[in-house]
């Protein structure tokens, strides 16, 4: 029997107790020993829940339990579990999380950790809910050069932006809904902005790269910006807009990555990635595209997640499943010198100087829309298009990057 405790009996903490109970013969089956959860640690206490008799407030009763094998962190934050996590993985047991923002600041350090403790640090649920993506970018994809990686991370964003897009209403209102019904937290800065996304590109990042991704050194952009006129030129013009985080590999061991809403047009892969559903879309230098799509958020999909690296360290007790994400900080370069073309709304008195400024361009109406156009540019540099845009200020609404 391999003990297990879970950190944290929130949303995802229950759902991974209640993974490992509903699925009992498979997952022990998968795991080729039985699992048990002996403890769950929480500050609060759960009185007639099926496990009240498991929860403790003392995370030492965890680490000094030498029959507990794997620790499910699932509380969040970088205090308190980033100190666990470490005693436990000192203490020679597993750790498996869905914890992205202490994956991405801490991950190189935490696996190296695991490594020197001949125990695993495994982190499936940290990006794209429960979607695969870390297993086949560590397992699957090793014969690859992975040169790309582009998704939509963010549930939340995902929503919020596909409701603008089918009900042609703005933003904050979209939003006020979607926290009414508790698809979006009271304090939505994370999503919203982008940052959490960011981290999860971090952490794919590093992966691609096998050296460590800075998040606060990506470029991010959130959706705050975006309104219901650019939906409807965005549609006039047959595209949609998603909250992308991209990721190049670029020569010379450098790197460009960024989260930022995009312009895509109907036939790219991930327009029909609607609602509160994540994809990533991989790029490798032999296989060619690939892309993983599913549930990026809730209960189940991520304690889904959490639960198959339990199994992974069950397969793996006393070994250490290779990971390549090196502490050595990955080249990245700024994203000024990075090519595009961009949507840009204007007001209809600049069109003469919109036309001087970018050329041969098509302005793009909406019948009711009277005062204002939409053009996509050429192609240019971020660099050149910023100083462009700066001279269009008088008459601009609003630009968006265009990702074809
Ligand atoms: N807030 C995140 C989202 C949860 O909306 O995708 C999953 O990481």
């Amino acid at each position: 029997m391999i003990h297990v405790a879970v950190l944290g009996y929130g949303t995802v903490g229950s759902g991974v107790v209640e993974v490992i109970e509903k699925n009992k013969d498979m997952v022990n089956k998968k795991a080729g020993d039985e699992l048990d959860v002996k403890y769950i640690l929480d500050l609060r206490d759960f009185p007639g829940d099926p496990y009240e008799d498991k929860v403790v407030h003392d995370f030492d009763v965890i680490v000094n339990d030498p029959e507990v094998g794997i620790v499910c962190e699932v509380m969040g934050g970088v205090g308190a579990a980033y100190t666990f996590t470490k005693k436990a993985l000192e203490a020679g047991k597993s750790v498996c999380t869905s914890n992205k923002e202490l994956v991405a600041a801490h991950g190189p350090e935490l696996i190296a950790l695991a490594k020197a403790n001949n125990c695993n640090y495994l982190f499936e649920a940290s990006v794209g809910g429960g979607i695969p993506i870390i297993r086949p970018l560590n397992y699957s994809l090793t014969a690859e050069r992975i040169e790309a990686i582009t998704g939509i991370l963010n549930g939340t964003t995902n929503y919020i932006l596909s409701k603008m897009e089918n009900e042609g209403a703005d933003f904050e209102s979209v939003l006020k809904k979607a926290q009414d019904k508790g698809y979006a937290e009271r304090n939505p800065e994370a999503d919203v902005e982008g940052h959490d996304a960011c981290r999860k590109i971090a952490i794919l990042s590093s992966l691609m790269l096998g050296q460590h991704v800075d998040s606060d050194k990506i470029y991010t952009e959130g959706i705050t910006k975006i309104t219901a006129k650019d939906f409807t030129f965005a549609k006039k013009l047959g595209m949609s807009i998603k909250l992308l985080a991209m990721s190049k590999a670029l020569e010379e061991d450098k790197a460009v990555a960024m989260v930022s809403p995009c312009l895509i047009p109907a036939d790219h892969p991930l327009k029909m990635v609607n609602g509160v559903f994540n994809a990533v879309f991989v790029r490798g230098n032999m296989l060619g595209d690939s892309m993983y799509y599913g549930r990026g958020a809730g209960k189940l999909p991520t304690a889904s997640a959490v639960v198959s690296d339990v199994i992974d360290c069950a397969r793996h007790m006393g070994k250490v499943i290779m990971c390549f994400w090196d502490a050595k900080e990955a080249n990245l370069v700024s994203i000024d010198d990075t090519s595009r073309k961009f949507f840009v709304r204007m007001d209809n008195k600049g069109e003469n100087l919109a036309k001087q400024l970018f050329g041969d361009i098509k302005p793009v109406r909406v019948e009711w829309i009277e005062d204002e156009f939409a053009f996509i540019t050429p192609e240019m540099t971020e660099k050149e298009f910023a100083t462009k845009y700066a001279s269009l200020s008088d008459y601009a609404y609003g630009r968006i990057r265009v990702e074809e």
